[in-house]
């Protein structure tokens, strides 16, 4: 045992303090605290700092006898196991008993012999160094066994996330693939649409007809545009290495391009802000990447469109660790961390795990398709990424999107 043990007196007469002292000189490792003042006494005993691990309690004092002293330790829920040793003249066993209804662990009467004192108080001291050191052990083992639960918890937590990714990730490579064959036999049924519609319309005169013609073709040209985000959103559901073109980008320029081509479009209630940081590269597809940004920044624009507000752009180094990493099932390392954040409309808590779904649109038909953010997702699985959302009702948007940085030195040895 390294910390010493306290021993608190309490007796209003010195002699009895000087006597008790003596009787206790050669217990080892301990520090007395004495006082001829009860109320001191109860002051001494309630300091969270200096508490003593043992009292002895003379019983007849004038301002406050031991008793009272006694059921003040008892009811205060920091003090009450602190043990009492009462020491009195009164040798009647009533007042023993009495003692020991109050609280008391043991009594001793006076005159007392010295080796008596020691014996007892060194007994209680033990029993209470044992039972400290036992409510510590069960403590220790609460919280361990507290903090395996949340581990646990969060393991399940994580593994359901993971699961859900998976998940995921294979239902968007089925339809990726079925839509990309989908998308190129369609295209093969516009195609002589089209030109049949064009070669009509250069041989007739008749103006009604004209424009009859030429609202087939408005309707084939928005099914060719239709198709190419299906086609799109197959390639980047299926891409492979072999069939991709990557080479260093500065994402900087990507966010810079799309900005420059959304401005002129923007109504005057929806303001750009850039925060771009960054100052590593990374592997990938520029026109994928654009096509991501594209995408989240239309949304976000069309979530302001009644309200106007602010698209903020940010773009930062990030280091994810193993911890943060497994958490949000990363592998851990350098990314680069691009947020896209809209003070829209927001979006609602039972839609949230529906949005990446192809063709899930909240729009009317002629304004969304609900293939963009699919798009969005397997380009960036295709970077081996990943796209977080945290979106709140009337404050807005935040779309967090990690990829892969090449290092420095990496960048050098190219
Ligand atoms: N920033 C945002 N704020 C509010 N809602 C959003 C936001 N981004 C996406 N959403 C919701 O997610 C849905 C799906 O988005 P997604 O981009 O996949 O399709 P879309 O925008 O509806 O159509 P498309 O992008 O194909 O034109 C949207 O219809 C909208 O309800
Ligand atoms: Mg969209």
């Amino acid at each position: 045992m390294n910390k010493k043990q306290k021993i608190l007196i309490v007796d209003d007469e010195a002699i009895n303090i000087r006597l008790l002292i003596e009787a206790l000189s050669d217990i080892p490792n301990y520090q007395i605290i004495a006082t001829k003042d009860p109320y001191d006494g109860l002051k001494k005993a309630k300091d969270a700092n200096n508490r003593p691990d043992i009292i002895l309690l003379d019983i007849q004092m004038p301002e406050l006898n031991g008793y009272e002293f006694c059921s003040e330790i008892k009811k205060n829920k920091d003090t009450e196991e602190i043990p009492i040793i009462f020491i009195t003249a009164m040798q009647d066993a009533e007042s023993e008993a009495f003692g020991l209804e109050q609280g008391a662990v043991d009594y001793i009467t006076k005159p007392f012999t010295p080796q008596v004192v020691k014996a007892r108080v060194k007994s209680q001291l033990d029993l209470k160094n044992f039972r400290d050191q036992l409510n510590s052990k069960v403590i220790q083992k609460t919280e361990a066994l507290h903090r395996s639960q949340e581990d646990l918890e969060l393991e399940r937590i994580v593994r359901g996330q993971l699961e859900e990714k998976v998940q995921r990730g294979k239902k968007m490579e089925a339809i990726g693939t079925m839509t990309s064959k989908l998308a190129h036999d369609f295209n093969n049924i516009l195609l002589p649409i089209n030109c049949y519609t064009e070669m009509a319309m250069m041989s007739i005169e008749d103006k009604g007809i004209k424009d009859s013609l030429q609202q087939v073709l408005i309707g084939v040209n928005r099914a060719k545009d239709l198709i190419e985000q299906v086609r799109s959103m197959g390639r980047s559901n299926t891409i492979t290495e072999q069939n991709i073109t990557r080479n260093f980008i500065n994402l900087e320029n990507v966010v810079d391009e799309v900005k420059i081509l959304l401005s002129p479009m923007l109504p005057q209630n929806i303001k750009i802000e850039m925060k771009l940081e960054a100052k590593s590269l990374i592997m990938g597809n520029t026109t994928q990447l654009h096509q991501v940004i594209m995408n989240l920044a239309k949304n976000a624009v069309h979530a302001m469109e009644e309200s106007g507000g602010v698209l903020t752009f940010y773009l930062n180094d990030e280091y994810v660790s193993l911890e943060t990493g497994k958490a949000m099932g990363l592998e851990s390392g350098d990314y680069i961390h691009l947020k896209i954040e809209d003070t829209g409309s927001g979006i609602k808590e039972k839609l949230m795990d529906k949005i990446f779904d192809p063709f899930f649109t909240t729009k009317s038909k002629d304004k969304g398709t609900g293939l963009g953010l699919s798009i969005v997702h397997g380009i960036i699985q295709s970077h081996k990424g990943d796209i977080f959302v945290k979106s709140k009702i009337g404050v807005g948007t935040i779309f967090d999107i990690f990829i892969p940085s090449i290092k420095k030195s990496e960048q050098e040895g190219i």
